[in-house]
């Protein structure tokens, strides 16, 4: 059950830019990897909390990773040991496992966190799963590639070349092969996930799931203000924070999303 709650900063790592933050939370929390929670960053002029995917959970502690792109997330990166952060959660549609033993997990940039998640989780089913995950350059999110080697079976790609294969990691799945894959699940940027979305035929569409992150306000279904568009015969919008932030591939109308 989502709640809010007074969480203390217990641990904190930088990778780069990208910041790992470890919630006590006081109680027990129940979360599928793809949720978030809205996180209240304390600082004058900032209304609307910011959205984070959930990297991690062990009992009463959750992870978030924060990468600083603006105000919010500059004051999060910046939060200490011992500080006390307001957040609601988890909020939203996480992932489904239907079942099936090969799983391929594609990231793009900090798409990685609820990814990392659904790694963990798979493992722990005792279900084969490979993780690809591009970045634009390996010091973007310094020894960070490293440490995820640890967990799994990480395929690492970068734009520049400084760091595993040069290239982008769409390609990098498309070349290992999705036919036989009981589950494709993304979370990246738009174009990643278009690009994607636009490689599968029918059957491979049909096992992806995708972790989208549009802009948010309520957060809970209210605004309307982070909707995508759902694909025929549906159509209309679907919100990003309650009906997802995870879709069926099949779900969404990739042609306006692209648009
Ligand atoms: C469901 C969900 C999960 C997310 N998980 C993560 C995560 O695990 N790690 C992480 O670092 N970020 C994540 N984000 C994005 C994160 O919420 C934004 O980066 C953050 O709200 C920016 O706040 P700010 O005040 O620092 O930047 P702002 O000043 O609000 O914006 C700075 C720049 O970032 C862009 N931006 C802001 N929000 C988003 C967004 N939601 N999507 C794309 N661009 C955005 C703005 O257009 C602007 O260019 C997630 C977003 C959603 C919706
Ligand atoms: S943020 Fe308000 S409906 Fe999603």
């Amino acid at each position: 059950m989502p709640g809010r709650y007074k969480a203390e900063v217990v641990a904190r790592r930088r990778f780069g830019t990208l910041v790992e933050l470890a919630l006590e939370t006081g109680s027990a929390i129940d979360a599928e990897p793809g949720q978030f929670i809205h996180v209240r960053c304390d600082k004058e002029g900032l209304i609307l909390r910011r959205p984070y995917s959930l990297s991690g959970m062990a009992g009463s502690v959750v992870n978030i990773m924060v990468r600083e792109v603006g105000a919010g997330s500059a004051w999060l990166c910046a939060s200490e040991i011992g500080q006390e952060l307001d957040i609601m959660g988890p909020l939203g549609r996480g992932f489904s496992i239907d079942g099936g033993s090969r799983h391929g997990l594609v990231a793009g940039g900090t798409g990685i966190a609820p990814m990392r998640f659904l790694a963990d989780r798979l493992r722990r089913l005792g279900l084969e799963e490979t993780l690809y995950w591009g970045v634009e350059g390996e010091a973007e999110y310094g020894g960070l590639a490293l440490e995820l080697a640890k967990e799994c079976d990480l395929l690492f790609a970068t734009m520049d070349g400084s760091a595993g294969e040069k290239g982008n990691v769409v390609d990098m799945l498309l070349d290992a092969g999705v036919e036989g894959l009981d589950g494709i699940y993304a979370c990246g940027p738009r174009g990643m996930l278009t690009a994607l979305a636009e490689s599968l035929n029918d059957e491979t569409l049909a096992a992806m799931q995708v972790c989208m992150e549009e802009r948010m306000a309520c957060g809970v279904g209210a605004c309307r203000g982070c909707v995508v568009p759902a694909s025929p015969p549906r159509r209309g919008y679907l919100t990003v924070c309650r009906d997802g932030p995870v879709f069926r591939g099949r779900e969404l109308d990739w042609e306006r999303i692209r648009g």
